[in-house]
């Protein structure tokens, strides 16, 4: 009950005040009472994983190859700066107990592919199991969790997801999957190095309700696969929370809908994962993948990119290098969305059919909210202001908020998607440089690199704020034509000018 009434506190708090600010120090974004329990991570990470599109056949040409195409398509400087390497990359222990990498996979060896990587700007993360064995069946670290993260730290690895196979029954309850994990959180520690711990147990045991304390991100659902809304017996919880067999095959709106009710266990350093993103795979159609990208931007899940950069098409380059959209994952105010109204109007071939309004509050003030169509025709959506604020209007004596009586301006998050030329010339390498789109005026791409998104949304950089499309006067509806398994993307900021109250008369 206590953490019931602080989450609605925290949640009024940040809805009504924006949230303790921010502040940059020393290159590093300070968000005052930030959890992370290891001090990084404060917003969700962000980078690239193998394993959607290439399952087991890792090698260290596809990690540098990967990361290179990365770097010159501007990715890292959108913020996608992990690449992590997934299952299969070991042969076994050697005599003395340490993990072997597979030589043929790579020649090299892992300490050579760190090095090259962080040579680029990018950072390297491993994978294990806390289990006996991965799930590809290789050694896993249940039992040897200190000498493995000894040889990661050793290396130079910077992140760890955190598998669930073969755990020897360890499960079952929170407390048995806590202390399982928990033993791997303070190996890392033990290192030194500072390493980002992404646990991977799908949402088993509730990790919501206890893995903020040890580690930095937690699968809260069983596998994706790329399907938008196809229902799969393999992937049988429809709600997250006490889901017994979270599976796999687990489409974008089914783990979408699995956060609602648990969206108030995001926090700074400590994200609900909603798994690694689809988009570029093949299985869905172009505003399928807008709708997943912008809804894992909004839940603060990490980004990771799951797909075959090096195969990417200008369209699905253009969806993972929205700025506008990667500002409302970076936020300062780490804070997941709250789905605020769904109905079941319009079924499609899949017997689903919902609409949905979900929202958002923002570090300085403002307002996300998409308007969610998974139904099988186009139709007029509306958001009241009413809606968007409907937790300030309910908290406590069940007042008008002043903000109800505000004036905002609507600016749609797609607005100024990178057309397919601009995105086609970044792939073949004949964009005139990618200098001349990071200036400050650039309104298609942004580099976080140089700037971090906080200072870019305190700065005004159009690039984070996409295109002004309405207004909302006092009380008011926005509405719009959403097309079929698509949404529309807004972020409302207060109108400046009379009767424009300051912050802290709220
Ligand atoms: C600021 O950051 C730089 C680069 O990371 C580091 O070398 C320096 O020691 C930091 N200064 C302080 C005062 O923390
Ligand atoms: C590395 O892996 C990629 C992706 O599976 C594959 O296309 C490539 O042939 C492999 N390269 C080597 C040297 O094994
Ligand atoms: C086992 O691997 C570790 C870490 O790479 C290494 O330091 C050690 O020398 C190896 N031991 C043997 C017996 O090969
Ligand atoms: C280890 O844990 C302590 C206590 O929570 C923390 O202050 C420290 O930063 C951690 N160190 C690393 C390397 O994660
Ligand atoms: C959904 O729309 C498609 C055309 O976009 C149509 O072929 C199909 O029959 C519709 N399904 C249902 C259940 O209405
Ligand atoms: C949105 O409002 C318009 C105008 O009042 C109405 O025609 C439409 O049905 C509404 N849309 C939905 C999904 O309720
Ligand atoms: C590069 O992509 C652009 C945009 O798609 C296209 O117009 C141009 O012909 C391409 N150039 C090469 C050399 O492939
Ligand atoms: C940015 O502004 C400069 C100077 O006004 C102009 O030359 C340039 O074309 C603008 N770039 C974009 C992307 O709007
Ligand atoms: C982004 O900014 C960084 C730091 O200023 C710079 O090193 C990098 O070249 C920039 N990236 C691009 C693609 O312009
Ligand atoms: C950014 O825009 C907001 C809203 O229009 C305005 O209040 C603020 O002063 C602007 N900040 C800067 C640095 O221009």
């Amino acid at each position: 009950m206590a953490r019931t009434s602080l989450a609605k506190a925290v949640s009024l708090a940040a809805c009504l005040a924006g949230q303790a600010a921010a502040y940059i120090s020393n290159g590093t974004v300070i968000i005052p009472g930030a959890s992370s329990y290891n001090g990084i991570n404060l917003t969700p990470q962000m980078g690239w994983d193998n394993w959607n599109a290439f399952q087991c056949n890792v090698n260290e040409s596809l990690l540098l190859n990967t990361a290179k195409a990365m770097v010159d398509y501007g990715l890292r400087d959108l913020g996608y700066n992990y690449i992590v390497l997934d299952d299969c990359w070991s042969i076994g222990r050697n005599e003395t107990g340490y993990l072997v990498e597979n030589p043929e996979k790579f020649p090299s060896g892992m300490k050579h592919v760190a090095d090259t990587l962080h040579g680029m700007g990018m950072k390297f993360g491993m994978y294990s199991s806390a289990g006996i064995f991965t799930c590809g069946r290789f050694p896993g670290s249940l039992g040897y969790e200190q000498k493995d993260a000894d040889l990661w730290a050793s290396w130079g690895v910077d992140y760890l997801k955190y598998d669930n196979c073969y755990n020897q029954g360890q499960s079952g309850t929170p407390k048995l999957s806590f202390d399982r994990y928990n033993v791997m959180s303070q190996a890392l520690n033990h290192t030194g190095r500072k390493i980002v711990y992404s646990l991977c147990n799908w949402g088993n045991d509730d990790p919501f309700d206890w893995a903020y304390t040890i580690s930095n991100s937690y699968r809260m659902s069983g596998d994706i696969y790329d399907s938008f809304n196809r229902p799969d017996s393999r992937c049988p919880c429809t709600e997250s929370i006490g889901c017994a067999w979270p599976g796999f095959h687990c489409s974008v709106m089914n783990i979408l809908n699995k956060m609602a009710a648990i969206q108030s266990r995001s926090q700074s350093g400590a994200f609900n994962d909603m798994d690694m993103l689809e988009v570029g795979n093949g299985g869905q159609s172009d505003s399928e993948y807008v709708v997943h990208f912008s809804m894992w931007a909004m839940n603060a899940s990490p980004l990771l990119m799951g797909t075959n950069v090096l195969t990417l098409s200008p369209a699905n380059l253009a969806i993972y290098s929205n700025p506008a959209v990667i500002a409302l994952n970076q936020d300062p105010s780490a804070g997941a969305a709250v789905r605020k109204w769904q109905y079941f109007l319009d079924p499609d071939q899949t017997g689903q059919g919902e609409i949905a309004l979900w929202t958002r509050g923002l570090a300085n003030g403002d307002q996300a909210f998409a308007l969610i169509n998974a139904a099988n025709t186009s139709m007029t959506m509306n958001a009241t202001l009413y809606d968007i604020f409907l937790d300030a209007a309910t908290a406590g004596a069940y007042q008008t908020p002043a903000v109800l009586g505000e004036s905002w301006d609507v600016y749609d998050l797609w607005g100024n998607r990178m057309s397919n030329t601009e995105a086609g010339m970044l792939i073949n390498g004949t964009a005139p440089t990618l200098d001349a789109m990071s200036m400050s005026n650039s309104t298609s791409w942004y580099n976080a690199t140089a700037t971090s998104y906080a200072d870019g949304l305190k700065a005004n950089a159009t690039a984070l704020y996409g295109t002004k499309v309405g207004e909302m006067g006092p009380m008011g509806t926005f509405s719009a034509t959403i097309g079929r398994h698509s949404l529309g993307l807004y972020r409302i900021r207060q109108r400046s000018g009379a009767g424009m109250r300051k912050r802290d008369e709220l």
